[in-house]
């Protein structure tokens, strides 16, 4: 079949793969290539075992792979062909030298530009999909020209808004697609070039067009944004727990108010996952480097709010656990960073790990999609850890079970039988609160929720 044009996405992670694939299934007069450097990821693509889990992502992949969606490794010979390139590779936070652990690692990225300015023989856009720095695409435009070639390239910025668990609902049924280009003639052909691939499925009023640097940064402000809630909420948790004010009717009361929502207002053991963290530091970072330390301390503290509440639920546990855990066995019912991924990046349960294993508490892990990522989250030092793949056989001889992810799949196990099997007294902590407190404390458990009156027989 000849394709009417040729899309190549370099990187085949969380966000190239589902995205590529949504736009396979929507355009199928393009051909699409995704590409990566990692050959095992690529295989996995090609197999009935993806690399990642995501509800509905299997079904598409099965049905347009072979035909206009193509994963393999030919970087090179895909770069040659391809009309349109979108980077989606990983942009984590530098570990190293200036800027580390703030500023975003951009060798991956950079790589890839010169890949591209290395191998292109035809005029190309490219787009920016992996989130980046404001003014990320003036670098990318200097190295894609450093090669005195006719041959001309247009930077587009288009960020990915897709969230982990929810990534195939969130593509087809986008809030908005953002395209950022430069406002000039060919800025504005780029633009809509971008823009009619998603018109195949998104309304037009939701596809917004801007400059390339507000395109860049609206993409760090509204994960910064999102994480600014879940931090404010949860400093509330550690207020209502001293007041007895309930959190769950605090949210409700606030988000009631058509003005702040009740999205995002639900308290936890913090935040995780791969970009809160990496993206709000990134920002924290620019405004240093632009001398605006103020605009920095206000937004590294969302950060540090959830560092706090990760370290307030253990403290709380070795306090209620009569300030000794030490020998103890306590269970975490969940591993990944939130419901419906096996990704555990970020996790709030890593931390809280390696704070019981601290204490010297004997851990046993169970998650129903994120164990093996667990393993190797906690390689090195899980002597004391055990990777339990049941519920029950991991709840067997505990002291405490702690609800670290919101899974589903704990609301509905049998608590009784696992009382009977647990160690006495019995302590559930529910970092979550998706547990029915009052029916786990009438079985004998001794309940802890967030932000919320504790249930205990301790008289
Ligand atoms: P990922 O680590 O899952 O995938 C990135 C892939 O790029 C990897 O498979 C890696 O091997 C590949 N890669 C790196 N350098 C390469 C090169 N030179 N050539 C070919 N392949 C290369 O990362 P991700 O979660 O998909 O995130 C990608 C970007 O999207 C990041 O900037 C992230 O901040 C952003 N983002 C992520 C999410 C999310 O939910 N994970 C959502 C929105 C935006
Ligand atoms: C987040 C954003 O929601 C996406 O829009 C964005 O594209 C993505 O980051 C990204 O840039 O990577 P994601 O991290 O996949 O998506 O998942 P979220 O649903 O945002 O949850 C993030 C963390 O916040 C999870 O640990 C979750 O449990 C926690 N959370 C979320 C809360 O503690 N409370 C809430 O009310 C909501």
């Amino acid at each position: 079949m000849e394709f009417k044009k040729r899309i190549l996405c370099i990187g085949a992670g969380y966000v190239g793969g589902p995205t590529m694939a949504v736009i396979a299934l929507k355009c199928p007069e393009y051909r699409i290539d995704v590409v990566d450097i990692n050959k095992t990821r690529i295989d996995e693509w090609n197999s009935d075992n993806l690399p990642i889990f995501e509800p509905g992502l299997f079904e598409i992949v099965k049905e347009k792979r072979g035909k206009n969606l193509f994963f393999s490794t030919k970087i090179e010979e895909n770069i040659k062909n391809a009309d349109i390139i979108f980077v989606s590779v990983n942009t984590p936070t530098k570990s190293f030298g200036e800027g580390a652990g703030m500023a975003s690692d951009l060798q991956y990225w950079e790589a890839t530009a010169h890949q591209i300015v290395k191998h292109a023989k035809s005029d190309k856009i490219i787009v920016e999909k992996s989130t980046l720095p404001v003014r990320t695409a003036e670098a990318m435009e200097r190295i894609l020209k450093t090669q005195n070639s006719d041959i001309k390239f247009e930077v587009i910025s288009n960020p990915e808004f897709l969230a982990e668990g929810t990534a195939v609902k969130d593509l087809l049924e986008a809030d908005r697609v953002l395209i950022g280009s430069h406002k000039t003639k060919s800025g504005d052909k780029a633009s809509q070039d971008i823009a009619d691939i998603y018109r195949h499925w998104i309304p037009e009023e939701k596809i917004i067009t801007t400059n390339l640097w507000s395109s860049e940064l609206s993409k760090l402000i509204a994960n910064a944004f999102l994480a600014q809630r879940i931090s404010s909420i949860n400093s509330i948790s550690a207020l209502c727990e001293k007041t007895d004010a309930d959190i769950s009717e605090i949210a409700h009361a606030i988000g009631s108010d058509s003005r702040i929502g009740n999205k995002f207002l639900q308290t936890s053991v913090g935040f995780g996952g791969s970009c809160f963290k990496k993206d709000i530091l990134n920002l924290v970072y620019i405004a240093k480097s632009y001398g605006l330390y103020e605009v920095a301390d206000y937004w590294e503290a969302v950060v540090s709010m959830n560092e706090y509440q990760k370290l307030r639920f253990v403290r709380k546990i070795v306090k209620e656990m009569f300030n000794t855990v030490a020998g103890k066995k306590i269970t975490l019912f969940g591993f990944a960073f939130k419901a419906n991924t096996g990704d555990t990046r970020e996790s709030p349960a890593i931390d809280i790990t390696k704070h019981l294993l601290d204490e010297k508490v004997k851990v046993t892990i169970h998650d129903p999609e994120a164990l093996e990522n667990a393993k190797s989250d906690l390689k090195g030092i899980d002597n004391n850890v055990i990777y339990e793949a049941d519920p029950y056989k991991a709840a067997e001889n505990a002291n405490a079970i702690l609800i670290t992810t919101e899974w589903d799949q704990f609301k509905d196990l049998d608590y009784t039988k696992i009382y009977h099997s647990m160690k006495k007294p019995a302590f559930i902590f529910d970092g979550r609160n998706i547990l029915g407190h009052k029916q786990l404390f009438e079985i004998g458990f001794n309940v802890y929720p967030t932000g919320k009156q504790q249930l205990t027989h301790f008289k």
